[in-house]
């Protein structure tokens, strides 16, 4: 073990990571080494912190109560009775026997502890090569969750952006807060999937082992891999039934993404509005102009010439190639400007809008949200053939830093799944 092991398994321990943690345990990390720069062990920090169930993890794999942190010269158990850190003291009498009548902690790891799944895991930022595919401990649902085994995911931009922490200026530090500061503090990316319920928690009434689902994680990520435990209330539905699970899972995040900004723009109040989709051809573009038509839009996209069969074969005819004409230069005017790509500006984009016409962009500030409904909805439009899942190619999870690599070019058309199990 080296001191730089130590430190990522203490930054474990204080982000609250259990996947990362039970990784270096496996390694054979000594939890109970105290790092000099530290002056304490990571056992007192997860009881500082109150981070219980990685306190357990912890003293179910050796780490010691009764050793004196070097900053303090108090043991684990001392500083827990001094916080009055009760689950922290109940964890601690548990394990190391003194419990008068001895009861299992509330924090029940050792299900999950002992049955692990993999997943492609990402400890820092950088190139794809960061990504490591590796054993973690599968989650465990709470009584209100599913655990679904993930079938397929997709690599999203959103994906690649926050692993190589892809933004310009001020957002970059926005960004380390939100996400983690030297690495993401979720270490499984991943935002959407397709899979099968394994198992529902005793107050999941909605779903049932064996129901096809599909669902968009946001900001929890973790859906590159075998497993996750999802909210029974959250973002989650039942997939298509003429869907297969790769298909699923590439509507899920430009589907979302594109509800969001075109009803924004109040598309559905608008009668058969004229619409302008900018970036026709990435995973946000291909769903965009099949939603504007769904709406009865009057749509023209703007793509390559590479992407122009994609865009022809969503049935589109009005389409200007950016790489042959400049599309601000035309005499059309719109109601709706939908920028999918975020490579324009409302300035330049302005003086082609009717009155009252709208602007929006992916580009901006304005985050996509997204909900239950829109997945619904997805899901509706595509059993009535309206929509269509746009898929340019399939990696195994094997090949993550090949898919990675793939859609960091920014050229990709439609969707990249990834393929998480048969
Ligand atoms: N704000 C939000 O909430 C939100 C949500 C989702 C996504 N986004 C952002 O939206 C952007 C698009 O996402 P995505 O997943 O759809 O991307 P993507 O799938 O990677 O697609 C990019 C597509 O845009 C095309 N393109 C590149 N430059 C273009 C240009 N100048 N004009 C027109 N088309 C161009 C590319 O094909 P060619 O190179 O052949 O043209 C490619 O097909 C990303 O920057 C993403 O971060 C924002």
């Amino acid at each position: 073990m080296s001191q730089a092991d130590w430190k990522y398994m203490f930054k474990a321990v204080q982000d609250n990571d259990a996947d990362i943690l039970n990784y270096y345990i496996q390694q054979g990390i000594d939890l109970n080494f105290q790092h000099p720069e530290y002056f304490t062990s990571a056992l007192i920090e997860s009881i500082r912190l109150g981070h219980h169930r990685i306190t357990q993890i912890l003293l179910e794999n050796g780490a010691s109560p009764d050793i004196c942190e070097v900053e303090s010269d108090k043991t684990a158990r001392q500083i827990a009775e001094e916080l009055n850190n009760k689950d922290a003291i109940r964890l601690i009498n548990f394990y190391s026997g003194t419990n008068a009548s001895p009861q299992e902690p509330h924090f029940n790891s050792n299900k999950s502890l002992n049955q692990n799944m993999k997943a492609v895991i990402c400890t820092k930022y950088g190139p794809p090569e960061v990504l490591e595919i590796r054993e973690v401990a599968k989650p465990e649902p709470k009584d209100n969750e599913v655990l679904v085994r993930i079938v397929a995911t997709a690599v999203n931009s959103g994906d690649v952006r926050v692993r190589g922490l892809a933004v310009e200026g001020w957002m970059k530090w926005m960004m380390r807060l939100i996400i983690g500061f030297s690495g993401p503090r979720k270490s499984i990316l991943g935002t959407v999937y397709s899979g099968i319920v394994e198992r529902a928690g005793s107050k999941v009434s909605s779903f049932k082992t064996g129901d096809k689902v599909f669902g968009m994680t946001g900001f929890s990520f973790g859906t590159y891999a075998e497993y996750i435990t999802v909210k029974e209330r959250g973002n989650i539905a039942f997939m298509p039934k003429n869907a297969s699970y790769e298909e699923a899972a590439s509507l899920i995040f430009g589907g979302q993404t594109a509800i969001h900004f075109l009803e924004k723009a109040g598309i559905k109040e608008r009668k058969t509005p004229k619409v302008l989709i900018i970036g026709a051809t990435g995973s946000v573009g291909t769903a965009a102009t099949q939603i504007a038509l769904y709406y009865g839009a009057d749509v023209t996209a703007v793509c390559s010439t590479q992407g122009k069969e994609i865009v022809e074969n969503a049935g589109i005819s009005q389409i200007i190639l950016y790489d042959k004409e400049d599309f601000t230069k035309q005499e059309n005017r719109f109601d709706i400007i939908f920028d999918a790509v975020g490579k324009t500006s409302s300035k330049q984009c302005k003086p082609l809008l009717n009155k009252g016409g709208i602007y929006k962009t992916v580009g901006g500030t304005e985050v996509a949200s997204e909900s239950r409904e829109q997945l619904e909805f997805l899901k509706e439009l595509y059993e009535k053939g309206l929509l269509k899942a746009v898929i340019d190619k399939i990696y195994p999870m094997n090949q993550i830093v090949e898919a990675h690599r793939y859609v960091d070019t920014g050229r990709k058309k439609g969707n990249v799944v990834l393929k998480i199990s048969d």
